[in-house]
């Protein structure tokens, strides 16, 4: 049994609802679990000690949203909508090609380079969804290379139907066949509720099957116009309607009344140049929101939660206090898990220490590297990765 003690925390987020910040802090991590925060002049003694310095201390990131199992590359697609053309979704199917035409191996290190790459920036914990593949084996091979990753895998063999297939047969193929084949490896069943993939009634099917296979449910939601996507994600009681981009009044009541949390995505409306979702109106009407970074190769291909922090902030209306609790606690909230996304006593010892006195620089200083260490498990990151299963997300 090891006990770490940081000490010298200038500002401590905890997360924790009931004591959310605290100035002149310490922690204690035993057996990898924080076992005590509290005043830095109360800290217990321990086996070792770390000097934060005074910068400041939050809970790892929880990026609940990201699409890491492809291959290829969408710039050309990126730049012709940097003069002007629309993001529609419809170079999934370029992705889904480049992916099909990769080894196992190939899928495997580009996916782990991009946890890597997330760790490296104080994501502790990801989701990871397939949906580059499209046909049993694809989606299959995707969903066991993402569990490699993490606990915390999504099938979405429902993301676009292939090119080639009719749409009622391969719903049927991924609510039937594919399902069986992808469950084992899956913890999640999420399906894209949008003009030109699937409709409420397909969404439903799909959720419906995932749902009775002992799969919790997300859906990519109200995305790119209004529809059904978030009505059926509260009604099945899905952890998260993801994106939440065009909202009717009756959408915000339904998510701020249920258990489901509403995922906001803003590298998406960065990267395809379009309006923000209304934070604001979520927060104000109750609704526990949560941020990601939804990376893929075509709508969003970023990796840093501290870059989603920062367009909140500016672009959504969301103050740094709430972001930084989005990109944490409600991350934790849309995977419903209740060990990460915060410091408090039992909670993984997961965190990040800032080169900043307080979370605000995350907005406040955006696009500049601000992450000093990270602690996974209770291990800073430079020691874990002395462990083989280093790369796993726990
Ligand atoms: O969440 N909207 C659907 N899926 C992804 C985009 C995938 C892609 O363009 O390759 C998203 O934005
Ligand atoms: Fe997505």
């Amino acid at each position: 049994m090891t006990t770490t003690l940081i000490d010298r925390i200038g500002l401590l987020y905890t997360g924790d609802p009931e004591r959310e910040e605290l100035a002149d802090a310490a922690l204690v991590v035993e057996d990898g679990l924080v076992a005590w925060t509290g005043p830095a002049a109360q800290a217990p003694d321990a086996d070792r000690r770390v000097d934060a310095g005074g910068r400041a201390v939050i809970p790892g990131f929880v990026d609940s949203h990201a699409h890491l199992v492809f291959a290829g590359d969408r710039t050309a697609e990126f730049q012709a909508r940097m003069s002007g053309e629309p993001y529609t979704g419809g170079g999934i199917r370029t992705t889904v090609a480049a992916t099909r035409g990769a080894s196992d191996a190939e899928l495997a290190a580009r996916a782990s380079g991009l946890v890597r790459e997330m760790l490296a920036q104080g994501t502790t914990t990801v989701e990871i969804k397939s949906g580059y593949g499209l046909s049993v084996e694809d989606e299959r091979r995707s969903l066991e290379i993402a569990s490699g990753l993490t606990q915390e895998t999504t099938f979405l063999g429902a993301h676009v139907v292939p090119a080639g297939t009719d749409a009622d047969s391969y719903v049927r193929l991924v609510a039937g066949d594919m399902l069986r084949a992808c469950a084992p490896h899956a913890r999640w069943v999420d399906v894209f509720c949008e003009r030109g993939a699937f409709d409420g009634d397909q969404t439903r099917e799909i959720l419906t099957a995932g749902l009775n296979t002992g799969l919790g449910a997300r859906v990519h939601a109200n995305q790119l116009t209004e529809g059904p996507g978030v009505r059926i994600a509260c009604e099945l009681g899905a952890a998260s309607a993801d994106h939440c981009t065009h909202l009717t009044d009756a959408d915000v009541d339904a998510l701020a009344s249920s258990g489901t949390v509403a995922t906001l995505l803003p590298g998406a409306e960065f990267s395809t140049r379009s309006p923000y979702p209304d934070a604001r109106r979520l927060i104000d009407a109750g609704a526990t929101v949560a941020l990601a970074t939804d990376c893929n190769p075509g709508s969003s291909y970023t990796s840093s939660m501290a870059f989603c922090v920062a367009l909140a902030v500016r672009e959504m209306r969301m103050t740094p206090l709430e972001a930084v609790r989005a990109a944490t606690y409600g991350g934790a909230r849309a995977l419903r898990r209740t060990d990460v996304g915060w410091l408090k006593a039992g909670a993984r010892a997961d965190l990040v220490v800032l080169d900043a006195p307080s979370y605000v620089h995350l907005a406040y200083r955006p696009g500049v590297p601000l992450v000093h260490q990270v602690f996974r498990a209770g291990l800073l990151l430079e020691e874990d990765a002395q462990n083989p299963s280093s790369v796993v997300v726990l």
